[in-house]
């Protein structure tokens, strides 16, 4: 026992500076975690007898965001492109929250016809929608066209729920308070409305592309915001944090092993799902922001976005732009 003590001693002695160097990197990289972690949603809200409807919530946060409405007894739609993924995730929160009233539609986003579809199943076989989340997302693809033509992460991210939105804005009301969620992103911030070539014809890039259509969410919720005023419908837009998803899955693809490996690594660091869907659900249930309308948050709380985000001209030409593309007027 001595000995050991002894060798012990000596180790540390020997290996003073390492040692602490080793402990310093793991409070670091422990408190670097928690930080990342972000906000959390307190509310005790239930939702019995509400009706939430999500899109992309197969997987990623949207998936854990329809899990914690489920869980809190709300009749929860999970608007999904691909059926098979969609009942399997349905299935999953059935089973985990005990809440059968847990349902599918089909959504894909890169078809107005199937936006029309869905907007016209749901007005017609639900009596009512109180959360309209508008999660589904595409990032940093290749130059990809939606089926009408329109460039796809422009096309899904922002086009497709606008016209979703537009489509339901009559339940939504009907069913006041209601509130719509947009998941937009930090990568906002590096964004510009090319509005001279809005499908990036000339000069494509999948960052540009990614950051114009995640501008065009703070600036659709802000526009919706200002139209929706007395209704009772409330908007709020947000970044969810960077969590570990789904969503590089364009980008991985193009990479060097060595850089896969490291990114997979990083991963760990950044928020898990259920962290990641913490914002979202703040802006669905959230008393405190019940009767905030147009802001945008992060970790659960309100933050100024970026200056192009604040411009109303903007998102009033973005508005009738996106109007004509959709052939809503
Ligand atoms: N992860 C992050 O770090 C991060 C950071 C900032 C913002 N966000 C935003 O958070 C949202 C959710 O992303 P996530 O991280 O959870 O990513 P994810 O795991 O890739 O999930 C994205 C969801 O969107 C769906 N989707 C994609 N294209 C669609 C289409 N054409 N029609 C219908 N659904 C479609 C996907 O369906 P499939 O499974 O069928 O492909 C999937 O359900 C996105 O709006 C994203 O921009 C994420
Ligand atoms: C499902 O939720 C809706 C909306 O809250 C409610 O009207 C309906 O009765 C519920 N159905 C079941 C089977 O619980
Ligand atoms: C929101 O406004 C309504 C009506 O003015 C009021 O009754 C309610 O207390 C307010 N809620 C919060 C959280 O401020």
């Amino acid at each position: 026992m001595q000995n050991y003590a002894e060798a012990v001693q000596e180790f540390v002695e020997n290996h003073a500076t390492g040692l602490t160097a080793v402990i310093l990197t793991g409070v670091g990289l422990l408190a670097f975690r928690r930080w990342m972690a972000g906000g959390v949603c307190r509310s005790e809200a239930r939702l019995e007898g509400k009706t939430v409807l999500i899109t992309g919530a197969n997987t990623g946060i949207g998936k854990e965001t329809a899990m914690d409405m489920a869980q809190r007894g709300a009749r929860v739609i999970l608007a999904c492109r691909d059926m098979t993924k969609a009942r399997l995730a349905a299935d999953e929160i059935r089973q985990k929250s005990g809440n059968g009233n847990v349902t599918v539609k089909k959504l894909d986003l890169a078809s107005l016809q199937s936006v029309r579809d869905l907007a016209k199943d749901v007005q017609q076989n639900e009596e009512r929608l109180d959360i309209l989340i508008n999660n589904a997302g595409v990032m940093m693809c290749p130059k990809w066209k939606t089926e009408d033509g329109f460039e796809m992460q422009f096309g899904v991210n922002h086009l497709g729920h606008f016209l979703l939105t537009n489509c339901l804005l009559d339940l939504l009301k009907k069913s006041s308070p209601s509130r719509v969620v947009v998941v937009s992103s930090l990568a906002h911030t590096r964004g510009k409305i090319h509005f001279d070539d809005i499908n990036l014809d000339k000069d494509y890039s999948p960052e540009k592309s990614y950051r114009q259509s995640k501008l065009a969410n703070v600036l659709f919720a802000r526009e919706l915001a200002a139209r929706l005023q007395g209704t009772g419908v409330t908007v709020y837009s947000l970044h969810p944090g960077v969590i570990r998803t789904e969503l590089g899955r364009h980008l991985f693809q193009t990479w060097a092993l060595w850089k896969r490996v490291l990114f997979s690594l990083l991963m760990f660091l950044v928020k898990n799902p259920w962290e990641g869907a913490q914002t979202t659900i703040y802006c669905a249930v959230d008393e405190s922001a019940a009767n905030q309308s147009g802001l945008y948050y992060s970790d659960c709380a309100p933050e100024t976005p970026a200056p192009q985000a604040l411009d109303d001209a903007a998102a009033k030409r973005l508005w009738d732009l996106s109007a004509s593309m959709v052939g809503l007027v």
